[in-house]
């Protein structure tokens, strides 16, 4: 029997043909299509990308963390030495530490260059206010998260840290119950804060960072400054489109992928660090930077300050939205509050510079 050649061209628009239907196929089932919802251009930039470069991030952590879970031991006795068992026996166990830690220090400078953004833009107004206040506990639980890793090294800094955990917990009273072996005397504290970073706080971020995209979503991502300020002055209405949802995904996953790259570099190049074992009733250690502006404080005033301090920079947080109610978002038509921010960030940076030119102290029984 003869058989027909296939011309090259017939061969490409055959496969064209075949990848179109199997796309088809696949797109009735799963509506992909569905996230080619148009965005506006900027939505790609650097500045408007960074929550979703932070989200690629705790999916690093989430796979990081699993691995992790498979050799560790969370009771005091042998936490410490699972952790060295990591570093030198688990397969691949020092790199995916050390990609763990550095993704958890990247995924906090990212969430607050985010939060720097959203104050920056004024897109924190309305209608986004109920989705600032979202992702202030989101940046909670982020600091939940690094804090009760910290403890978890079971070293000295780890110690420590679980030291001025159970005071906080006794400032706070009945709140800080949970805190205090009074609350289970069977189950050393170190187990439920393992359970709070590899249950309670994941659970607890997914429902949150669901309602932070639900939100995103519903409102579409702000518009510029300039453009939202022109409108209010009744020029044209800012446009809404310009790519699409799928293209930002994909330009979320590649940053997601560069910081991938970019960590096991780094755990690599600079692994990360396990103290030595922890010596009850000493305190030689100083917390991890994200908590540094809190440690002056801590030194001048107290244990006490660790609540205040906090509390303080959160409410008026949480309170911005609600104080800057004019409809004016360019920094330019915000020179005050734009003034504030910057002393407020200066500030930040030489209290944490400050605690690190210092030597530690002891607070822990000095209340
Ligand atoms: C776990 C941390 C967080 C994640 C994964 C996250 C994720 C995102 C994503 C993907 C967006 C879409 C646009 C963008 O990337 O800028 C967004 C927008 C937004 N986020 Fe977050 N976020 C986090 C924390 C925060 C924090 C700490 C705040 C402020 C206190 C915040 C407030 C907002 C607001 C108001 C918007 C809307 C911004 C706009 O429309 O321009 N988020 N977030």
């Amino acid at each position: 029997m003869a058989v027909t050649p296939i011309a090259h061209g017939d061969w490409g628009e055959a496969s064209a043909t075949r990848w179109r239907r199997t796309w088809a196929a696949i797109d009735e089932r799963l509506g992909l299509s569905g996230l080619a919802y148009p965005v506006p251009e900027h939505a790609n930039g650097i500045g408007f990308i960074l929550g979703g470069i932070t989200f690629f991030g705790f999916l690093i952590l989430a796979v990081t963390g699993v691995w992790l879970a498979q050799f560790y031991h969370p009771t005091p006795e042998a936490a410490r030495e699972s952790v060295v068992y990591i570093m030198n026996v688990a397969p691949a166990g020092d790199i995916v530490r050390g990609i763990h830690f550095w993704t958890a220090n990247i995924v906090m400078a990212t969430i607050l260059l985010h939060l720097g953004r959203i104050f920056v833009t004024g897109s924190y107004k309305r209608p986004r206010e109920a989705n600032w206040l979202v992702g202030l506990s989101l940046l909670a639980i982020t600091m939940g998260l690094i804090f009760t890793g910290t403890v978890m090294k079971w070293d000295q800094e780890g110690y420590e840290a679980l030291g001025h955990n159970v005071e906080a917990g006794k400032l706070l009273g009945a709140l800080g119950f949970w805190f205090s072996s009074d609350f289970e005397a069977n189950l050393p504290l170190l187990g439920r804060l393992y359970m709070a970073h590899v249950v309670i706080l994941p659970a607890l971020g997914t429902l949150v960072l669901i309602a932070h995209f639900l939100l995103v979503k519903r409102h579409g991502i702000s518009s510029l400054p300039a453009q939202a300020d022109a409108a209010v002055d009744g020029g044209p209405a800012p446009a809404k489109s310009g790519s699409t949802f799928a293209a930002h995904l994909v330009r979320m996953a590649g940053f997601g992928l560069l910081m991938l790259a970019a960590t096991t570099v780094l755990a690599i190049v600079l692994p990360a660090m396990l103290g030595a074992r922890p010596i009850p009733g000493t305190e030689t250690t100083k917390p991890p930077w994200m908590f540094l502006p809190f440690y002056p404080f801590e030194n001048w005033f107290g244990l006490p300050a660790l609540i205040w301090v906090p509390s303080i920079l959160f409410g008026a947080l949480a309170l911005l939205p609600f104080i800057d109610r004019s409809p004016y978002r360019s920094p330019a038509r915000r020179r005050v509050l734009m003034a504030i921010g910057a002393v407020v960030v200066v500030s930040l940076v030489g209290l944490v510079l400050f605690a690190i030119a210092n030597a530690p102290q002891s607070h822990i029984g000095k209340m």
